[in-house]
């Protein structure tokens, strides 16, 4: 393997610009060609595709968003589509890929590899942390505190005029950033889509709450909850009870943006490099993740179709700490 490319695709994450820099760097460290692509799998079919050096990635460990671009590309979905991609790679004869996304760049890069026998390795990039075979995603820990933050701002006004918050935190289908930043935050409940809440039982912990004169009550919807969002939750709420003052805010994409966390920058450093070192042991259509604190590579068929369920005990923490 003489020649390499790095690309990022789906959602943005914090951190993924730490991996860009961990990419390239362990290229040059290897003696490897390194290339960056612009605007994930899009540029991969306009040929946007241009050498970087290690002073391409000065700067950047700290820095949120992702300096090579980020897009969703309908075009690549097509089979016509990913043999443009291909030709384009040949033209730059690349013999390997890194790509840094979430589980619709896997599922892109596994069928690229299928067709096309292109040598991929993957860097699980997402706030959402919905990828099976790491114990955490890039982008998640900041966003988590970006949400915290949020929150306990949140909790100050709540506090001051004995409010009642609904909080939508982002996250697809997955409760995850809601509850760690529900539980850091202390919410009164947490909505996620892994377990079921119905209005009545938050209706039910409202009213207790109430009643042991709670001066506040924050509720964190989960993005993806099966009884909808933040807004339509709290219109529901209010319609069935009495004499609660509810507010909504949903967070939104500033949980995408910001300075990466100490930890984000840390676990991206390291899945840039294993993903390298991974790719010039040979391995491919595999992620490199990390599970208990060690590097581990799992294929991108489990990381996209396997669940990583949120464990039983971190709902359970809520109920306990919010009485
Ligand atoms: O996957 C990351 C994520 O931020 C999800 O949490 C959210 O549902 C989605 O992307 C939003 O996508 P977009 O930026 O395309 O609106």
């Amino acid at each position: 393997m003489k020649r390499i490319a790095v690309f990022t695709s789906g959602g943005d994450a914090p951190g993924m610009n730490a991996c860009i820099r961990a990419v390239v760097r362990t290229a040059i460290y290897n003696n490897i060609e390194i290339y960056g692509i612009m605007r994930g799998y899009e540029g991969m079919i306009k040929g946007r595709i241009h050498r970087m050096e290690s002073k391409s990635v000065s700067n950047i460990l700290q820095t949120g968003g992702t300096i090579l671009k980020s897009a969703r590309s309908k075009e690549f979905i097509t089979h016509e589509g990913r043999k443009k991609a291909y030709q384009q790679l040949k033209h730059f004869d690349i013999d390997g890929l890194i790509a840094i996304g979430g589980d619709g760049t896997f599922t892109g890069a596994k069928v690229f590899h299928e067709e096309f026998g292109m040598p991929t390795v993957g860097c699980p990039g997402t706030i959402d942390n919905d990828i099976y075979g790491t114990d955490y995603t890039i982008g998640y820990d900041t966003a988590v505190n970006t949400a915290l933050e949020a929150i306990d701002k949140i909790r100050d006004t709540a506090d001051s005029h004995n409010r009642v918050f609904f909080v939508e935190v982002m996250g697809r289908d997955s409760g995850y950033i809601a509850i760690q930043s529900g539980i850091g935050g202390g919410a009164e409940i947490v909505m996620v889509p892994e377990t079921e809440t119905t209005i009545e039982q938050v209706i039910d912990t409202l009213q207790k709450g109430k009643l042991n004169h709670k001066a506040s009550s924050i509720v964190i919807v989960a993005e993806g909850d099966e009884e909808g969002n933040a807004a339509e939750i709290a219109e529901k709420v209010k319609t069935a009870t009495n004499g609660l003052d509810i507010r909504v805010t949903t967070l939104g994409h500033i949980q995408r943006g910001g300075t990466p966390t100490a930890r984000d920058r840390i676990l991206a450093s390291r899945m840039g490099i294993g993903a390298v070192e991974g790719l010039l042991a040979g391995k491919s259509n595999v992620m490199a993740g990390v599970e208990n604190n060690q590097l581990v590579y799992t294929s991108f068929d489990d990381a996209i179709n396997k669940q990583k369920p949120i464990q039983d005990d971190l709902i359970k923490m809520v109920e306990v700490l919010s009485i």
